[in-house]
């Protein structure tokens, strides 16, 4: 179970900032219902929207301190920054290329970062915001969600104690279709910024999609990309960015992979769906069924495990919060990174040290990696599909 669902023990709640999260966005409350789950956390200061009208009306809807609501995130981080009772962490969900400076800030500032994916629009400024966070030695977090269901943290162990076998060959998979049709010009908020450069970066379906494949298979195979080659493909006419996209990936230890984003794959919803083949077994598992895993063995029968019912690795079966058959989802994958996370917080807080498994949430570095992963494709596409270096 999650610590603290069921002790008795009182602590007093850290305190965080959002940036972006407004009326009418997408992601900014899924991550507040998620701190919220296990209330060790409490949003005390928002600058949710460039809009302060916005702002303001998020913040009465939220119950908020009309003295803890800012106009800019610039004018939030500063004065936050120097009040004694300033917040703990600040939470930021805008754009990806409004990222970069807003953790800049904060760290600037003293005040620890959850940032969303991808971590920047520009390598370099993700290897900024990596060596800022180690020299102010503050935590970092990117909310790469899907590494937080209880299901995916077993099979990464069963991998990591050679289960499968030395691991051969992965098919990784993020299929949506919400972007079939050229929703960007119909004024929908989340399409618009998706589609244009400025707000984007140089990807839109790698960006936003395949960079959660390539996190999924970093976190579970424990394998590193060595080189890719890819093509970017973009069907919708007068789009400019990619909405689908087809990546070969070769890992260290001489794994092979293959992935494929899309957009445009009408009849998919959510779909990031991984597969794994070592020497001696596979795994598969599915974004939209987490709850449970497909395992198969050369010498065994094939099994389904089902978080909750069956005994998932000690490690892992922590996370789980209820028991099988009521299925767990989104919100209680994105309430475990946020449960690790503030647990770390908390202690560091109090000068305890922290062991590597109590820093199970993606950190800054897998922030790098994802936005390297983003550069090398575009540059692999643009050359045609030739292969890259990592
Ligand atoms: N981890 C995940 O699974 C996941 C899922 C969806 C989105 N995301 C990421 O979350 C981020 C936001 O995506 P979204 O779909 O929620 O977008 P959205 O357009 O729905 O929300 C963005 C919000 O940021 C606000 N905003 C923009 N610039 C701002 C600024 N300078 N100051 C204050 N507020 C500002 C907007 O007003 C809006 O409220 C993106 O980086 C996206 O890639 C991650």
């Amino acid at each position: 179970m999650i610590e603290g669902s069921a002790s008795g023990k009182k602590a007093s709640k850290l305190k965080y900032g959002m940036v972006g999260g407004g009326q009418d966005a997408f992601i900014g409350d899924v991550h507040r219902k998620a701190v919220a789950m296990d209330s060790k956390a409490e949003l005390t200061a928002g600058c949710f929207s460039r809009d302060y009208k916005n702002t303001l009306l998020t913040g009465e809807m939220l119950g908020m301190d009309k003295e803890r609501l800012y106009k800019s995130f610039q004018e939030m981080i500063e004065t936050e920054g120097k009040r004694e009772d300033k917040i703990d962490f600040i939470i930021i969900v805008t754009p990806n290329n409004s990222h970069f400076p807003i953790s800049k800030l904060a760290l600037q500032n003293g005040i620890h970062v959850v940032c969303d994916k991808p971590l920047t629009t520009d390598s370099k400024d993700a290897e900024e915001l990596e060596r800022l966070a180690a020299e102010k030695d503050l935590l970092f977090c990117v909310t790469y969600t899907y590494t937080g269901y209880p299901v995916v943290k077993h099979l990464r162990e069963m991998i990591a104690k050679g289960d499968l076998g030395p691991l051969r060959f992965v098919n990784a998979e993020y299929p949506q279709d919400w972007l079939a049709t050229s929703l960007e010009e119909t004024g929908q908020k989340q399409a618009g910024w998706r589609a244009d450069p400025e707000q984007t970066g140089i990807s839109n379906c790698v960006g936003d999609i395949g960079s959660h494949i390539e996190n999924m298979v970093s976190y579970l195979a424990g394998l590193k990309i060595q080189s890719l080659c890819a093509r970017l493909d973009t069907f919708v006419e007068g789009r400019v960015l990619d909405d689908n996209a087809c990546i070969l990936v070769d890992y260290d230890k001489g794994a092979k992979g293959l992935y494929w984003s899309s957009q445009i794959a009408v009849g998919h919803d959510n779909g990031l769906r991984v597969r794994i083949y070592g020497t001696k077994g596979s795994l598969g598992w599915s974004q939209e069924n987490p709850n449970y895993a497909k395992i198969s063995y050369l010498d065994k029968p094939t099994e389904i495990i089902s978080r909750g019912r069956d005994d998932l690795y000690p490690h892992a079966q922590n996370y789980s919060r209820i028991p099988a058959g009521h299925p767990e989802g989104y919100f209680e994958a994105f309430a475990n990174i946020y449960s690790t996370f503030i647990k770390a917080l908390r202690k560091k807080l109090s000068g305890e040290s922290l062991s590597k498994e109590e820093l199970d949430f993606p950190g800054v570095d897998e922030g790098v990696q994802g936005v390297k992963f983003i550069e090398k494709c575009v540059e692999s596409s643009k050359k045609n599909a030739a292969w890259i270096d990592f």
